[in-house]
C-alpha cells in the first residue's frame, strides 16, 4: 500500500528531522517524502537542514520564512502576541539571515508555493493531495483547528479538491485533522518546533489504499533536545528557543 510522509516547520532543528527521517525509513520505508516549509528559523542548524532533506530527495513547498529569508524581507512573517516574542521573532530572523549560506538561500528561493501529488499515480482519478505551507493565497494565514467548517471548505475551493482529496498545511505547528464534505484537511503540527506542549517531533503518515481511502497516523518521536536546545544556546540565539524547545512551546 502506498503511503506518504507529510512533516512541515523543521525550522532548523536538525536533531528533531534526523529523528522523524528514521522513525519514517523504520515504519513506512518506502514511502513518498514531502516537506511543507519553514525549514529554517529559531534553531542553529538552517544550512544543515535544506542539505539534508536535498540529500535525501524531499521535495516540498516554501513556507514563510524560507520565502522571507531567501529574498531578504525585512520580517520572518510570524504573528507575535507581545512585543517580547517580537523582539524574539527579529533576533531569530536576524540570526537567520546572517547564517544561511548564499546556496541556501536559493535553494529556498526556489522552492514552488504548492505541490499537487497523486500517491497512486497521474493515471488514476485519485486521490489528489494538495500541498501548502500556512494557505492557498496566503502563508501569513493560520489556518488552526478553530476554523469553521465554512472557511475549510473555501479552502478547499480555492484549490479545486473533491471528496477523497487531501489538503495539508502545518505553519500553526500544532497537529489536527477534519473531514469535510468528504475532504481530508490536516495539519501536520511540527517537526522543530512544536507548540502543542509535547517537545516530541511531529510528523504524518497517510497509507493510501487501492480503493484511494486515506488512513492517517499522527506520529510523535523523541528525540535528543537537549543536544538542539545546547546547539541553539552556542549558536548565540535568545535561551527563550533553547526553553521552547524543551517545553513544546511557551511556558
Ligand atoms: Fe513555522
Amino acid at each position: 500500500m502506498p503511503s506518504v510522509v507529510l512533516l512541515s516547520d523543521v525550522h532548523a532543528n536538525l536533531e528533531a528531522l534526523d529523528a522523524v527521517l528514521a522513525h519514517a525509513r523504520l515504519h513506512a520505508p518506502h514511502a513518498a517524502r514531502y516537506h511543507l516549509g519553514d525549514l529554517v528559523g529559531y534553531s542553529a542548524n538552517p544550512n544543515e537542514v535544506v542539505a539534508r532533506l536535498d540529500a535525501e530527495l524531499i521535495p516540498g513547498v516554501a513556507g514563510n520564512y524560507d520565502s522571507t529569508v531567501a529574498h531578504g524581507y525585512k520580517h520572518c512573517g510570524c504573528r507575535s502576541e507581545n512585543a517580547r516574542q517580537e523582539e524574539l521573532a527579529h533576533e531569530s530572523f536576524a540570526w537567520t539571515l546572517a547564517h544561511t549560506s548564499v546556496e541556501c538561500k536559493t535553494r529556498l528561493g526556489a522552492l514552488p508555493f504548492r505541490l499537487d501529488v497523486r500517491p497512486l499515480g497521474g493515471h488514476t482519478p485519485g486521490p489528489r493531495f494538495v500541498l501548502l505551507h500556512a494557505h492557498s493565497t496566503s502563508n501569513l494565514i493560520y489556518v488552526t483547528e478553530d476554523r469553521s467548517d465554512d472557511f475549510l471548505r473555501k479552502l478547499g475551493e480555492s484549490v479545486d479538491v473533491r471528496s477523497g482529496d487531501l489538503v495539508a498545511f502545518g505553519h500553526t505547528h500544532k497537529p489536527w485533522h477534519r473531514l469535510v464534505d468528504g475532504v481530508h484537511y490536516v495539519n501536520t503540527g511540527s517537526v522543530g518546533r512544536p507548540k502543542d506542549h509535547d517537545p516530541r517531533a511531529g510528523y504524518v503518515r497517510v497509507d493510501v489504499a487501492d480503493s484511494g481511502e486515506l488512513t492517517l497516523a499522527f506520529e510523535r518521536v523523541p528525540y535528543d533536545v537537549e543536544r538542539a536546545a545546547a546547539k541553539v544556546v552556542a549558536a548565540g540565539l535568545p535561551t527563550e528557543f533553547a526553553d521552547f524547545l524543551r517545553m513544546g512551546g511557551r511556558g
